[in-house]
């Protein structure tokens, strides 16, 4: 099954990466895995490669797709442990590039990676109106619900920072250019690296099981890179915004009201979680996959301390992880923003691999326009669970959502989908008007699209074509 599947991704991220008629707006969300695991699993001494020629990426890609692949299969045979689309690439070209700081503190408290390394960040300083602003960006990548999938994430960029590529272009809602960044683009602006596995919500009290020497310890990273941005000024923070995609955009929920509670009383503070919408819902065999995988997660890595208490007084823990319940306990203003077909959630929650052995939703998990009239029907189904348990946030004066029908993943971190002359709209806003709109107070923004197939903004993902 693996191994029919291999030519097919290589073929569609070689494609993507390197056909220049086609590639357009969605490129980068293929070739940042790629980069990703190419940068962290092959050439860790890699340093020079803004200089690359296109020969050599050429090489570089057809090489290191075995190498990616292999890694996919890794990540997709088990439970929704794949952190396909969600890390941090874009292709080398003009892009401004920000370098890691590793955080030397974090040594005091022990916050420290999966394997022991210190965590890092990125930061890109404000200047004239933007001085006093500061705009957060949580790194995404998935979780590991078990001893063996954070071992293999200890080895990756993910788990370790030995892995983290030292420079890294920022885009869309971390860009410093007016034309794509049209409301934050003078802020301060910092974007954390994930290397803990549970959404930066992990407790030391659950670690060393089994003889293994596993740091779980995201909470401690998040007070450790708190407390030092706090202390370059975030504590003077006029206005300020927690975001952060996937993974990332569940920490920005976890995280949102101990963020507003560290700023000052008079500052604007908002949260805005670009496709961190998990949704619990079962699987196309009535199994509760989403469900049981985030039990693990919490299980292992002790994340039920990170969680209101509101909720986990109430009911099982490892339900309080999910943003509908999160949601009801939020007190910072909130923006959602996630795909009513969220590719990632489709491929993972609704019909996780395992859930399909017949292959009938084969092509479907992988392009929408496969789909055949009774799997649209369940997507639709799917779509309704999503605006159903967003109706607390609908209800919400203080907050905002950009609900589009296209099937893709994270949307703020890409110039492409964030703000530009092609990228998805909603009554004609895109997503950066619409957070702007919200963030500022200028409009209501509830943006809920029509039902797939009636927006023709949206440039849907398609995995099965080599363009
Ligand atoms: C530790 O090992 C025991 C016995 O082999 C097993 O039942 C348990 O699930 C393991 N714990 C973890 C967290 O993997
Ligand atoms: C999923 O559900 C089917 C049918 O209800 C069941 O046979 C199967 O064992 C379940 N699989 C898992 C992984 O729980
Ligand atoms: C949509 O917005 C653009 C500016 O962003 C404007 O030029 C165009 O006229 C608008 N189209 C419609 C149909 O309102």
């Amino acid at each position: 099954m693996g191994l029919l599947c291999f030519p097919l991704v290589s073929l569609v991220i070689h494609s993507f990466c390197y056909n220049k008629d086609k590639q357009t707006k969605y490129l980068t969300l293929h070739c940042n895995l790629f980069f990703w695991s190419f940068e962290a699993m092959a050439n860790p001494r890699l340093r020079g490669w803004r200089k690359w020629a296109k020969k050599d990426w050429a090489i570089a890609a057809v090489g290191f797709t075995i190498i990616l692949f292999a890694l996919t299969l890794l990540f997709d045979s088990r439970n929704p442990t794949s952190s396909s689309s969600s890390s941090t690439f874009n292709l080398p070209s003009n892009h401004h590039l920000i370098p890691l700081t590793l955080l030397h503190r974090a040594k005091a408290t022990g916050a420290f990676c999966l394997d022991g390394s210190l965590p890092g960040y990125h930061f890109q300083k404000g200047f004239g109106s933007g001085s006093n602003n500061w705009l957060l960006h949580i790194e995404g990548g998935g979780w590991c619900n078990s001893i063996e999938t954070c071992e293999i994430r200890k080895r990756t960029a993910l788990g370790s920072s030995k892995y983290m590529d030292p420079l890294i272009p920022f885009d869309g809602i971390l860009s410093h250019q007016s034309s794509q960044n049209p409301d934050f683009y003078n802020w301060n602006i910092v974007k954390m690296r994930y290397c803990d596995g549970a959404s930066l919500a992990g407790h030391p009290e659950s670690e060393f099981k089994n003889g293994t020497k596993l740091f779980l310890r995201g909470q401690l990273i998040w007070e450790a890179i708190m407390s030092e941005l706090l202390s370059l000024g975030l504590s003077k923070a006029k206005q300020a915004l927690l975001t952060g995609c996937s993974a990332g955009g569940l920490a920005t929920l976890i995280h949102c009201d101990d963020f507003r509670a560290h700023l000052p009383k008079d500052a604007t503070v908002k949260c805005l979680a670009d496709a961190g919408f998990f949704l619990d819902e079962p699987d196309i065999l009535g199994n509760r996959t989403m469900s049981n995988f985030y039990h693990d997660v919490v299980q292992l890595q002790g994340v039920a301390k990170s969680l209101h208490k509101e909720c986990i007084t109430e009911m099982e823990p490892s339900k309080c992880i999910f943003p509908q319940q999160i949601i009801e306990n939020i007190r910072t203003p909130l923006f959602i923003v996630n795909p009513a077909y969220d590719f990632w959630q489709i491929q993972h929650i609704l019909v996780p691999a395992g859930s399909d052995p017949d292959g009938y939703w084969r092509r479907c998990r992988l392009s929408i326009q496969k789909c055949d009239s009774t799997q649209i029907e369940n997507l639709q189904g799917f779509r309704s669970s999503l605006l159903k348990a967003l109706s607390k946030l609908q209800h919400d004066k203080e907050g905002g959502m950009f609900i589009n029908s296209c099937f893709v993943h994270c949307q703020t971190w890409m110039a492409e989908t964030w703000h530009s002359s092609n990228s998805p709209r909603i009554n004609n806003k895109t997503i950066a008007e619409s957070v702007g709109d919200w963030y500022f107070n200028r409009k209501v923004t509830k943006e809920i699209d029509c039902p797939y197939p009636c927006n023709p903004t949206c440039y849907h993902m398609d995995f099965t074509q080599p363009s």
